[in-house]
């Protein structure tokens, strides 16, 4: 493949349509810009009314869909084939966090975060893969905390969840020539975080010493929706300046003075 060729299999969606969750701020707002600027057609949905703002920037669709309604996503379906007639990329972004321990989540607040966060992509799959008659890319936003344990533990589940639901759902549609993957984040600042107290103590983990960017995450989207990544599938990005990759042994080395941290 020469040069010319791999910039556009990894950079042109024209005739493509692409619905991302959650796209009205945040990483989504983020992947919708990025891949409309790449020729796609993007239908936005989120509950937040931003996103009708979003679209009329930038000549796309918005709907306002709450993931955990069925009848949401069935609206999504039906506007996305009057509008181009074909889709071709689902962005499972929605999500929330609700930070507390096991014995304060309150029932209630357990299941709605699995429901938003795990439930709605499970919707979204199934409501979307039949429109992806020419095959398709699906990418579930899981998080790097689907590694490992934490301290909060519906979140943290339900981004567990996502890994199991893409492994299961690139199975089931690999013969659909669907792919799906996960992109697994660590601290990228958004208004999901922003008044965090985890902030500073995760950049300071963090072996890149800063946190991502939405435009970065973003960027493995479009890896993900694009054609360079064709035989890609059920798998699992992470995407979190090397945390997971050994911060706390990290941390052992600059207290032991194995390594020294830089000023
Ligand atoms: N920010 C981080 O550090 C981080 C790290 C790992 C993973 N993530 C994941 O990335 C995704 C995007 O998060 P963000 O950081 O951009 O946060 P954000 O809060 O800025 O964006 C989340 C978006 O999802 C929307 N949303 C929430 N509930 C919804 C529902 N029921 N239906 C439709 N839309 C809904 C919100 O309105 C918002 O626009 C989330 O799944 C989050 O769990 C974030």
């Amino acid at each position: 493949m020469n040069a010319a060729a791999l910039r556009a299999a990894m950079t042109d969606l024209s005739g493509r349509t692409a619905i991302v969750t959650g796209g009205a701020r945040g990483q989504g707002e983020a992947e919708v810009r990025l891949l409309a600027e790449c020729g796609a057609k993007v239908l936005i949905c989120d509950v937040l009314e931003e996103g009708a703002a979003l679209a009329e920037e930038l000549d796309q669709r918005f709907l306002r869909l709450d993931v955990t309604a069925e009848d949401g996503w069935a609206e999504a379906v039906a506007l996305v084939r009057d509008w181009t007639g074909r889709l071709d990329v689902l962005v499972n972004n929605a999500g929330i966090i609700n930070r507390s321990l096991i014995a304060d989540t309150a029932p209630e607040a357990w299941r709605r975060v699995l429901d938003v966060n795990l439930t709605g992509a499970f919707l979204g799959i199934r409501a979307c893969a039949p429109l992806m008659t020419q095959g398709g890319s699906i990418i579930n936003i899981s998080s790097n905390s689907a590694f490992s344990g934490h301290y909060d533990p519906a979140y943290t589940a339900s981004k567990w969840g996502l890994r199991g639901l893409t492994r299961s759902a690139a199975m089931e549609y690999a013969g659909a020539k669907i792919r799906v993957n996960a992109i697994c984040p660590g601290l990228i600042v958004t208004k999901l975080n922003a008044h965090s107290p985890h902030l500073q103590p995760m950049i300071g983990m963090t072996p890149a010493a800063r946190s991502g960017t939405p435009e970065e995450v973003a960027q493995m989207v479009l890896y993900l929706a694009s054609d360079a990544s064709a035989f890609v599938t059920g798998e699992d990005f992470v995407i979190d300046g090397g945390f997971i990759a050994g911060a706390g042994y990290r941390r052992v080395a600059v207290e032991t003075g194995i390594i020294k941290e830089e000023p």
